[in-house]
């Protein structure tokens, strides 16, 4: 085996290849596709002087060539941790966003340990809000809906894998018309497309030229989703239900106005661990 194939001299070509692209994170992706490559952990990567076969080089150089032209890790390596979980991914999911496991503590605080839940995720995508939310509730079950029928098959997907397909079905639509009459639920929840139409193009380059767009483009003011989804959210809660989302930065304050429009009372806005606010919630009266 020829010298400098070990795997701190491949860590450290590929560093200074993705140094351009990853900047401060190259060494940490470069860590996490080469213990994919070797199908390990990153808490397992084979000590630094260890030499590694020339057929996982390729792999791993080809791996280093896909980030260097741009491409999240995630679609790399196929795969995201989320909630502490792993979910598949691909180009036609979003890459879950640690933001987004505050929403998924705001909406655990309305689902009773103990007591059967329904709850629907709006714009489930990978499935990650709605599978974390059915990972802690063992008495829960729910819906995921989304437009897209191949995010939908990663949901699936990700069901499977995590135990979690008898407690919950995927459903192609648009919004709320996934649904069937009378369905209601004591939680929805969503994370939908909230990025302002004119700033889509400022969006980083990975985000932009490899995550699906209608996973992002949330129209002009970025509200759009919001207006459909907070306008039939009385409809489908049950009584003293709660619909949770997840906003932009700024959004809070125009999102929580719409929840008000609807008729939703006990609005509250949450902060995610950078202080930004980042979950809006409402509830249903318990009477009317
Ligand atoms: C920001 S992504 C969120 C994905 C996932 N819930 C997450 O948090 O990572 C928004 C999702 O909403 C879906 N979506 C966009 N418009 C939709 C619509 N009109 N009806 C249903 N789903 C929609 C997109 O396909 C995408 O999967």
């Amino acid at each position: 085996m020829p010298e400098g194939q070990t795997v701190l001299s491949l860590l450290r070509k590929a560093e200074d290849k993705l140094s351009s692209v990853s900047h401060d994170l190259a060494r940490r992706d470069a860590e996490i596709m080469l213990a994919h490559v070797l199908d390990t952990s990153l808490a397992r990567l084979p000590i630094y002087e260890q030499r590694i076969p020339p057929l996982h080089i390729d792999q791993f150089e080809r791996c280093v060539r896909r980030r260097q032209a741009g491409e999240p890790v995630a679609y790399i390596i196929g795969e995201q941790e989320f909630w502490s979980l792993t979910f598949k991914v691909n180009e036609h999911t979003l890459v879950p966003r640690p933001d987004t496991e505050t929403l998924v503590e705001v909406g655990l605080r309305h689902l009773t340990p103990g007591k059967p839940t329904r709850i629907l995720d709006l714009g489930t995508g990978s499935g990650c809000i709605l599978l974390s939310l059915l990972h802690e509730r063992a008495e829960a079950s729910g819906v995921g809906v989304d437009k897209s029928s191949n995010a939908l098959a990663i949901a699936k997907m990700n069901a499977d894998q995590l135990g979690l397909l008898s407690r919950c079905e995927l459903r192609e639509g648009d919004w709320y018309e996934a649904l069937r009459e009378g369905e209601q639920f004591d939680l929805i929840v969503s994370n939908p497309p909230y990025i302002q139409s004119s700033d889509m193009l400022a969006l980083m380059p990975d985000v932009r030229e490899h995550e699906p767009h209608s996973a992002l483009d949330g129209g002009v003011d970025g509200l759009d989703c919001y207006r459909r989804i907070a306008s039939d959210a009385a409809f489908f809660l049950c009584r003293g239900g709660t619909i949770a989302v997840e906003v932009g930065i700024g959004q809070h304050e125009d999102v929580a106005d719409l929840f008000v429009m609807s008729g939703l009372e006990a609005v509250s806005t949450h902060a995610d661990l950078a202080g930004v606010m980042r979950v809006v919630a409402a509830k249903k009266a318990a009477e009317s």
